[in-house]
């Protein structure tokens, strides 16, 4: 896979790079927080290209505006919800530069107007634009190679630095690739050597901790660490189901029945920790105990490698937040080598400075795909771009 830290002693005065990032963040996240962990993390990325002189056409998705449509057409209807506007002024508070906004163009039913197109290439070097939600175009999910088109007939090169999308075989993720020179993104670049850390270089105690909604989402995680972790910590909605198959009262708590006879066979393995002492909140689980934790802690600090996934309670509602927070300090304190990601998790580090060996990871379903093994089409189709092509 080509990188594009590789270029760091050209010129690109001459290139109009496309950068695919993932902007994939909703309104009520966003007004929590503005420095939102994906947004932070693509700046690198920026910065390098624009101090090599190099224009930047930024393009990402939000949310899924073009769901089970079946026309052609453009999905504007929720614009508010899911147009990107509000990042460019983001954008610009956080590289202290001019970030250009570039609406669709409706009466094409095009991501930008040949007009837009011409006012990019006539820019200043280092000019930077983002372009609106290309999810508003049906074929993006497609893999349409008609949506990026005018992308690559605008740009001369692109950059894949959407680690957290890779796992979508979409247009601006794959079908792109196969028109335009393509490399690695500083932080596609950064996650990838985090997570195969883990995979190839993990030491003992490994740890791997589990949280967020579903036990079913983790299993390729589980199924790959069976035999490698020496613990799985079991929390959140994942945890509802050891406890049912424990036996134990789980109130209104949400679980998976038909994961019970898989649980029952994970618990004699002895390497699963389920909660001992939970918060509840309207008969339902909501958090860790104090005893959980302070279980949870005491193993996280001999830990040599640990992998998390997921919250370990409500953690959106400061009531619920403490295991996720108390587990997250614990980590950060801890000499551990650590992958973090999935949903809302990173927010357990929100004001905790980090050390270099906690990486807090963009990625949720990517994440967990890449840990359990799967091959992500964004990343394969940077690694298939490289190879020569075949003559017919
Ligand atoms: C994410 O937020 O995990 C990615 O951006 C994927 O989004 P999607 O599930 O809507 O494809």
């Amino acid at each position: 896979m080509k990188k594009l830290s590789a270029l760091f002693d050209r010129n690109l005065s001459e290139e109009i790079a496309i950068v695919r990032i993932d902007l994939n963040i909703n309104n009520k996240t966003l007004k929590a927080r503005t420095d939102n962990l994906r947004v932070i993390s693509i700046i690198p990325t920026i910065q390098f290209l624009i101090k090599r002189g190099a224009k930047v056409v930024l393009v990402s998705h939000r949310g899924r505006p073009a769901d089970g449509t079946k026309s052609g057409k453009l999905m504007t209807d929720n614009i508010k919800e899911f147009g990107l506007k509000p990042f460019a002024k983001i954008l610009m508070g956080l590289l202290k530069k001019d970030v250009s906004f570039i609406p669709l163009d409706t009466k094409r039913g095009q991501l930008f107007s040949e007009n837009d197109a011409e006012k990019i290439r006539q820019a200043p070097k280092g000019s930077i634009f983002l372009l609106e939600n290309i999810r508003f175009l049906p074929g993006e999910d497609k893999n349409d190679s008609a949506v990026v088109k005018s992308l690559a007939a605008l740009g001369t090169f692109y950059v894949n630095d959407a680690f957290a999308f890779c796992h979508r075989k979409t247009a601006s993720m794959v079908a792109i690739t196969k028109l335009l020179p393509s490399c690695a993104g500083l932080l596609l670049e950064k996650e990838v050597f985090h997570m195969d850390e883990a995979i190839h270089n993990h030491k003992h105690p490994f740890v791997v901790i589990l949280g967020g909604a579903k036990m079913t989402d983790k299993m390729g995680l589980v199924k790959r660490f069976i035999d490698k972790a020496d613990y799985f910590l079991a929390g959140g909605g994942v945890a509802n189901t050891f406890m049912a198959a424990d036996g134990l009262p789980i109130g209104d708590s949400i679980y998976e029945k038909h994961m019970i006879p898989v649980a029952k066979k994970l618990m004699k393995t002895n390497k699963v920790i389920i909660p001992m002492d939970v918060v509840i909140s309207d008969r339902k689980i909501v958090d860790n105990g104090e005893g959980t934790t302070e279980e949870w802690v005491e193993i996280i600090k001999n830990a040599q490698t640990i992998i998390w996934n997921g919250p370990l309670g409500v953690i959106e509602d400061k009531r619920f937040a403490k295991g996720s927070l108390d587990v997250a300090k614990a980590i950060a304190k801890s000499k551990a080598f650590a992958v973090v990601g999935g949903g809302e998790t990173a927010l357990a580090f929100a004001g905790i400075s980090l050390k270099k060996n906690t990486f807090l990871s963009t990625g949720g379903g990517a994440m967990l795909e890449y840990l359990s093994g799967i091959k992500l089409p964004g990343i394969e189709a940077l690694r298939m771009s490289e190879k020569p092509k075949q003559k017919k």
